[in-house]
């Protein structure tokens, strides 16, 4: 399985914090947005990522996260000039996903609870994976609406009269006929090619899988000034209240195997000193080193 992060368009909604650093960028609490989706792909057991973002933008993309070598990640990048539509990025891609499926999560959508995506991502096999989860504004988002018994029966992107309150989050999961699909798919009336009708064509073919996530479950998306400020307070009450972080990629590498606790000391030592090393050195790297003894 590969993964894609989604890390484009001019986040107008975050004006002017976005004048000069792109939307994904931005901090929510204590880390650059694009740490928690990434993470998310970490812990979903993803290690062979494409970042796609603007031309502008993609440069201090890799000044962050270089080849991903350091989080036991190969990380290529790949741009997209102008912004037409979540589903380009399948195009853009193409020569990265190859013949495998793949992953496509969206860089300013925040995923925190349980094992969902192991789970989601170990039972894939063929077809479309989506999520729902229930909202109180699901007009901003694309929707899915049920049947009695819990088959999806519609999807829309952003309708005025909304048939449910199942939002579709930002995660995708495709076999690869997704490459087909996408080349097939005419431009919206706002010109891009829509996430919502790639959906609405598995579902016309029955491959596709809605996965509806469970009330104790935490998806944000950071997208505009209000629903960043919550999604900081939100990382933040948790970090605060149990000593853990959300959205580290370094410790959620090191739990998955993909860097040795040795590699990790060494990634560790090479930090400033700051909370965010002290939490890896304390809560990661010796305790781990207690519970080995
Ligand atoms: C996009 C998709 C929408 C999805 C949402 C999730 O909307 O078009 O279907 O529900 O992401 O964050 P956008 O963020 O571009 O408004």
């Amino acid at each position: 399985m590969k993964g894609i992060i989604l890390a484009g368009g001019a986040g107008s909604r975050l004006y002017p914090l976005t004048l000069v650093a792109s939307k994904q960028l931005q901090p929510v609490y204590d880390k650059p947005m694009v740490y928690y989706p990434l993470t998310t792909l970490i812990e979903g057991g993803i290690r062979e990522i494409c970042l796609i973002s603007t031309p502008q933008d993609l440069p201090r993309f890799r000044q962050l996260l270089g080849d991903g070598a350091r989080f036991g990640l190969a990380i290529e990048y790949r741009e997209q000039a102008r912004p037409e539509g979540i589903a380009q990025a399948f195009l853009i891609a193409e020569s990265f996903i190859g013949k495998d499926a793949v992953t496509l999560i969206l860089g300013d959508n925040i995923f925190y609870g349980g094992d969902v995506f192991t789970r989601a991502f170990g039972d894939f096999k063929s077809g479309a994976t989506i999520l729902g989860y229930h909202v109180n504004d699901p007009e901003r988002y694309g929707v899915v609406e049920f049947d009695e018994q819990g088959r999806a029966v519609s999807i829309e992107e952003k309708p005025k009269s909304p048939k449910s309150n199942y939002a579709v989050p930002g995660l995708y999961i495709y076999d690869n006929e997704i490459v087909n699909i996408t080349k097939n798919l005419k431009p919206s009336a706002r010109g891009e090619l829509e996430i919502t009708a790639v959906n609405v064509e598995y579902l016309k073919r029955g491959t596709l899988r809605v996965q509806r996530l469970a009330r104790g479950f935490a998806w944000l998306d950071a997208g505009t000034s209000s629903s960043l400020h919550d999604a900081s307070a939100y990382v933040q009450t948790i970090e605060k209240r149990a000593g853990i972080k959300i959205g580290c990629p370094e410790e959620a590498a090191f739990r998955q195997g993909f860097v040795s606790l040795t590699q990790l000391e060494e990634i560790v030592g090479k930090m400033p000193n700051c909370e965010y090393r002290s939490y890896l050195e304390t809560e990661v790297v010796a305790e781990v080193k207690r519970l080995l003894k």
